[in-house]
């Protein structure tokens, strides 16, 4: 009885530690055949699409207003550029605690593909090692440190003082619904191009070409379709002039939204549907001007699996037509954080972006100084 009591524990154990030493690998099959299946939607977002004769003419500066005579302003889009980084208090972001050497790179791209007027990148914690205290010094931080010098300009936010801290600190949970970071984060773009207009970034987007036919456009604001299916226009890439009406009705729209359940409406789709509304004050691009390929399973493989050596060759040569892009007409790769962090991001190194051939390593190779 003793025996075979034992027996069955040492069974029991033994399945036990299997399954830990897989969790990672069933984990990863588990997504992956959640995204992959026939019925997760992926195929519409990665549906073949061609570009509209409206969208070109976006891209190479021929657009015109619907209505000529409403012609808002004639005077150029800044070329300036816009990042945020560190709004949550990094004791409540596990995530994406320190600026590190991707964020270096999305910056690096924007100097050298933009040759900005300036380059502002707005913070509320930047210090190394993450620090709750909102005060502390950002030069702490190597990656910091090094772009400061080539001209970068920190421009701090401190933290919202309104609405209060939650009672209980120790509950991250609440105090991140407490402050709606999401919405922070959402609404403090289009602050800032309210403000000063120019070019907005997230830190995980790329750019990789000017934009100077985009800064003439007669449109106060432009935008990037999402996905081939056009399903939404992607907040993540953001270019206007100060002062636009459009962005003023999109910000009053998040002053009663509920992000912990619609943020992917208000910061994707609803921009789409006020574009629709108002064509006037929006001009919309094609799918691969900033959000080709997108951020299914396979795009966002297919950007970071190993090439061989002809391919590799190919993709070179392609780039190099292209000047810096994987397509004629892509202006900037936004690499979709939340879906490749783990999986691809959080991997890379210098040395790994320097010597693996993947596209996206193609693509960020050259923004890499070289002593680093
Ligand atoms: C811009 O794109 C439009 C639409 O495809 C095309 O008709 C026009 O010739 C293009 N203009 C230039 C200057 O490339
Ligand atoms: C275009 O402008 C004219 C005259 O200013 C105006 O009557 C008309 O409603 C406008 N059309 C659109 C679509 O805005
Ligand atoms: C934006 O509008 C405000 C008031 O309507 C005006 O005072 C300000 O000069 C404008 N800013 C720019 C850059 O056009």
């Amino acid at each position: 009885m003793i025996v075979r009591n034992a027996l069955r524990l040492c069974i029991l154990c033994y399945m036990a530690f299997i399954l830990y030493l897989f969790a990672p690998k069933l984990y990863y099959l588990f997504d992956r055949l959640r995204q992959t299946n026939p019925w997760s939607g992926q195929k519409w977002i990665e549906q073949i699409w061609i570009p509209t004769d409206a969208e070109l003419r976006c891209l190479n500066g021929t657009a015109q207003l619907p209505n000529k005579t409403s012609s808002s302003s004639s005077s150029p889009i800044p070329n300036i550029v816009h990042f945020n980084f560190g709004l949550k208090n990094p004791l409540y972001d596990s995530k994406n605690p320190q600026f590190d050497f991707l964020n270096y790179l999305a910056i690096r791209s924007a100097l050298i593909s933009l040759s900005p007027d300036a380059l502002y990148l707005h913070y509320t914690y930047l210090s190394s090692p993450p620090s709750a205290d909102p005060y502390s010094s950002p030069k702490t931080n190597p990656w910091i440190r090094r772009l400061t010098r080539q001209g970068v300009t920190l421009v701090h936010h401190p933290p919202p003082s309104t609405p209060p801290p939650p009672q209980n600190p120790t509950s991250p949970k609440q105090h991140r619904q407490h402050l709606q970071y999401p919405h922070l984060s959402d609404t403090l773009r289009l602050n800032i191009l309210l403000t000063l207009g120019g070019i907005y970034l997230d830190i995980d987007a790329f750019a990789l070409r000017p934009f100077t036919s985009l800064l003439h456009n007669p449109h106060p604001t432009i935008l990037g379709h999402e996905g081939g299916n056009r399903f939404g226009l992607c907040n993540a890439v953001i270019i206007s002039r100060p002062n636009s009406s459009f962005l003023s009705r999109w910000l009053s729209s998040y002053s009663h939204a509920d992000l912990s359940k619609e943020w992917n409406y208000h910061s994707v789709r609803l921009p789409k549907i006020l574009a629709d509304e108002n064509p006037d004050e929006v001009c919309t691009l094609a799918p691969d001007a900033f959000f080709w390929p997108t951020w299914t399973w396979r795009h966002i493989e297919w950007m970071h699996s190993l090439l061989d050596r002809q391919k590799t060759k190919e993709w070179k040569d392609t780039i190099e037509r292209n000047e810096g892009s994987l397509f004629k007409n892509q202006l900037a790769y936004h690499s979709w954080n939340q879906l490749a962090w783990d999986r691809y991001l959080s991997k890379l190194t210098p040395e790994i972006v320097r010597t693996k051939n993947t596209r996206f390593n193609l693509l960020m190779r050259r923004f890499l100084e070289d002593d680093i």
